[in-house]
């Protein structure tokens, strides 16, 4: 993009001040500047300028939400889950998507949340174990089982650095793959671009939803076609107990020609940070935790449970060629106010004391509006869910050290292994995904 190309395409959007430094820059930041103004869908922008301007008008009208079915597998039509399942793993049929493009703000951790150090014995890394857990899967079952790990521009280096350092934890390089979610600019409160440096524009992810637009641009749906990859399981950085392309879930999924199957836990309290799964009007629909009332959290069946009791820990099965669909349309837009410092018209750099520009994202499960078949599977959440979110209190590394000891003792005792409480323990997936393997092993202690 040359210069009068920029200040065309800038002034038929009204963000022309973001050239107000140009004689000041240096060739290499006029390039660089350039280059980020060529890369910037002001289709997108002119949507966010449009969500600014409704969003503190009224809200269209909606259906009442209402809870969906849940799934409590047991018994045979567990087994016949865990067939179908596996069936679909040794066949090559399934990958595994890791979103980590998240910047782990709240833990206070600097670099990709997935080299935070959560082994309560080893010090692995959350990494560690879900890169480990693929691996077993892959082992145990005799199929590739690619990887495909969703960075973001701020950590994508590290965390390629980090797998590359660690020999990939034992998986093939081949079947690893990284890819970079999208940036896009944040707006003031007047819908204009704002600067973080005299020659750059204020960019941020777009947010765990841009997984679909990054697959595509990337070229990944064309790598799982070619691997013949048709299910894809997803889960987020920060939960190193999920049971990675779990085969009774995923069989339950294949079973049921699902499109998008999610698993849901008991919520812990009425408030728990849980997105909600619903429906409105015969269509699925996910109420993020942040939009529920006071009403909808406390609101009590006749038999005194929740109402909304399930919560969503983002642990879900995807079909790629819905997402493949998906990919093809534009996602819902969510806004969030923040405090973005900026270079000012005089060229000083500002650090509000106050919100004053808005982040933008992409939810994935807004593709649940479009999914004709979905299906919810219940799981025990002391089995599978440990997320690493805060720095203390609920959902920290402490809780998170302690829930997999724990589910790890309640494992060994499994295997008839007693396991003392007192003795920090910790099983690499390798070594055991479950019980079955610790029994094979021929382990007494
Ligand atoms: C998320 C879910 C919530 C769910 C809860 C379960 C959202 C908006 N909400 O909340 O419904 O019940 O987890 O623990 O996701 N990420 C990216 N790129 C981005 C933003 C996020 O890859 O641009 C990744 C993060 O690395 C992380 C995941 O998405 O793996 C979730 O992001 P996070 O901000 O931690 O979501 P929560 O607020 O915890």
């Amino acid at each position: 993009m040359t210069f009068a190309q920029a200040r065309t395409l800038l002034a038929e959007n009204g963000q022309e001040h973001v050239l107000r430094f140009w004689k000041t820059l240096d060739a290499g930041e006029r390039k660089a500047l350039l280059a980020q103004i060529g890369d910037i869908d002001f289709k997108a922008v002119a949507r966010m300028r449009a969500v600014m301007a409704g969003a503190g008008g009224a809200k269209a009208k909606q259906a009442a939400p209402v809870v969906p079915k849940v799934h409590e597998l047991s018994g045979k039509a567990r087994a016949r889950a865990v067939a179908a399942g596996e069936k679909e793993i040794a066949a090559g049929r399934v990958g595994v998507l890791l979103v980590a493009g998240g910047q782990g703000s709240r833990l206070g951790f600097d670099g990709p949340k997935g080299a935070y150090e959560i082994g309560p014995v080893s010090d692995a890394s959350l990494f560690h174990y879900h890169a480990r857990k693929v691996l077993a899967l892959s082992l145990r079952y005799g199929a590739r089982v690619p990887l495909y790990v969703m960075t973001s521009e701020a950590n994508d280096a590290a965390t390629r650095g980090f797998f590359a350092e660690r020999g990939y934890f034992g998986l093939d390089p081949a079947d690893v793959v990284f890819f970079t979610q999208g940036m896009w600019p944040g707006l003031d409160d007047e819908g204009r671009f704002m600067l973080s440096g005299k020659g750059r524009i204020f960019m941020s992810p777009d947010g765990h939803g841009g997984m679909l637009q990054a697959l595509k641009r990337r070229g990944c749906f064309d790598d799982m076609r070619r691997r013949g990859v048709k299910t894809l399981f997803y889960f987020q950085v920060d939960n190193p107990a999920v049971e990675v392309a779990d085969p009774a879930f995923v069989g339950l999924h294949v079973l049921e020609k699902s499109q998008y199957s999610l698993k849901l836990c008991a919520k812990r309290d009425p408030k728990e940070g849980l997105g909600m799964v619903v429906k409105r009007g015969g269509r699925f629909d996910m109420i993020e935790y942040t939009e529920m009332t006071d009403e909808m959290c406390n609101r009590r069946t006749k038999s005194g449970d929740l109402y909304f009791k399930y919560g969503s820990p983002a642990i879900h099965v995807f079909d790629r060629a819905f997402l493949e669909k998906e990919a093809a349309k534009d996602m819902p837009l969510h806004l969030a106010h923040k405090k973005i410092p900026f270079v000012d018209a005089s060229g000083k750099t500002v650090k509000p004391k106050e919100p004053n520009g808005w982040k933008f994202e992409k939810f994935i499960f807004d593709c649940l509006k479009d999914a004709d078949r979905v299906t919810n599977l219940a799981f025990d959440r002391e089995e599978e869910f440990f997320p690493v979110k805060n720095a203390e209190g609920a959902d920290s590394p402490a809780t998170c050290r302690e829930g997999l000891q724990a589910k790890w003792r309640r494992m060994l005792e499994r295997a008839g292994v007693r396991a003392d409480p007192s003795v920090p323990v910790e099983i690499d997936p390798v070594y055991a995904l479950d019980e079955s393997d610790i029994a094979a092993r021929g382990l007494v202690l």
